[in-house]
């Protein structure tokens, strides 16, 4: 998509009901950072969830599959990756592991760190956006191992995240696997204080990373959102069963956008800037289901957070 055409979509998202930006541009290095740090706050529970559980079932899971291929989607800084990949070197020490990721330069970086790491393992990243389809470079080893981790998936609708699980049932082979990490909803062991304390962090480094995406849009795109005239916001939609986050504007306040026009907010107003879907099992079922898999599996840390492990449907 080139740039002009970048700056129109997000220029229709703000003149949507209700207004909306695109959570991607959250990334770029401060927010990737951010991020980060995110993932380190006591209240921030998915990440250190879902390793525990790849510490507890990523061996017993390779030594079952015996994958000779692991493709990560999105695999970032491929941190919690290196609990499957020391599983795997245990048990196929020679396999290929395959990250997938928009940021090349994030990649390489990863890729050369992961192979000094592992000396035996195959890495042969691929540059691209899993969120629009998957290109390979040459055919997968099997049996292959897909993951998606982070609960990554609950940036989309369920439609999307479907789509996004299709493109990867179409490399998928009958031994094939694909292992989901989805934070699950409030329940008997996760209240709805908790769910909405990970995304109000006390330390305010969701409200940064949130804030941050404004600067990202005015370098990216030369609009001109004033940060100070918004704060964060996030909160659990229970009809929706998902969190979102929100800019509010706290005074009334426009952005121009260099040859799209401008965008008032009144105060009060809000944008949201992120969705982020909770889970049950028969939800993460249905999606599978619309994306031609079934589930294989289910590993989950006291209906906190889950790994479902989904093969290709019959
Ligand atoms: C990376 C999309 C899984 O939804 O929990 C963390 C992003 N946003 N805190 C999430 C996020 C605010 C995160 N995902």
């Amino acid at each position: 998509m080139s740039e002009a055409e970048e700056l129109r979509r997000v220029a229709e998202g703000l003149r949507a009901m209700p207004k909306q930006i695109d959570s991607k541009y959250f990334y770029d290095q401060r927010g990737s950072e951010l991020f980060d740090e995110i993932t380190t706050l006591p209240e921030y529970y998915p990440t250190r969830t879902e390793r525990a559980l790849l510490e507890r079932w990523a061996e017993p899971l390779v030594r079952r599959l015996r994958p000779a291929s692991v493709l990560e989607l999105g695999a970032g800084s491929a941190r919690k990756t290196r609990v499957l990949l020391s599983a795997l070197e245990r048990v196929a020490p020679d396999a290929t592991y395959i990250p997938l990721d928009v940021s090349a330069a994030f990649l390489g970086e990863t890729a050369r760190e992961l192979r000094a790491e592992f000396p035996d393992l195959r890495v042969t990243p691929i540059a691209g956006d899993f969120t629009e389809g998957i290109e390979l470079r040459e055919p997968l080893p099997r049996p292959a191992l897909f993951a998606l981790f982070g609960s990554t998936i609950g940036n989309f609708g369920h439609e999307r995240a479907a789509s996004i699980l299709r493109h990867a049932v179409e490399h998928m082979e009958e031994d094939d696997h694909l292992l989901l990490g989805a934070d699950l909803r409030p329940g008997p062991s996760k209240s709805k204080a908790e769910l909405e304390a990970a995304y109000n962090d006390s330390h305010g480094v969701t409200a940064r990373f949130n804030l941050n995406v404004l600067t990202v849009l005015n370098e990216r795109f030369g609009t001109d959102f004033h940060v100070p005239a918004f704060e964060h916001v996030a909160f659990y939609d229970e009809a929706e069963d998902r969190i979102e986050m929100h800019l509010r504007a706290t005074s009334s306040t426009s952005v121009t956008m260099p040859g799209a026009g401008s965008v008032t907010f009144a105060a009060g107003e809000t944008v949201r800037t992120e969705i982020s879907c909770k889970y049950d099992r028969a939800t993460v079922e249905e999606i599978f289901a619309c994306a031609g898999l079934t589930v294989d599996d289910w590993f989950d840390a006291d209906g906190r957070y889950a790994l479902a492990l989904g093969r290709p449907a019959e």
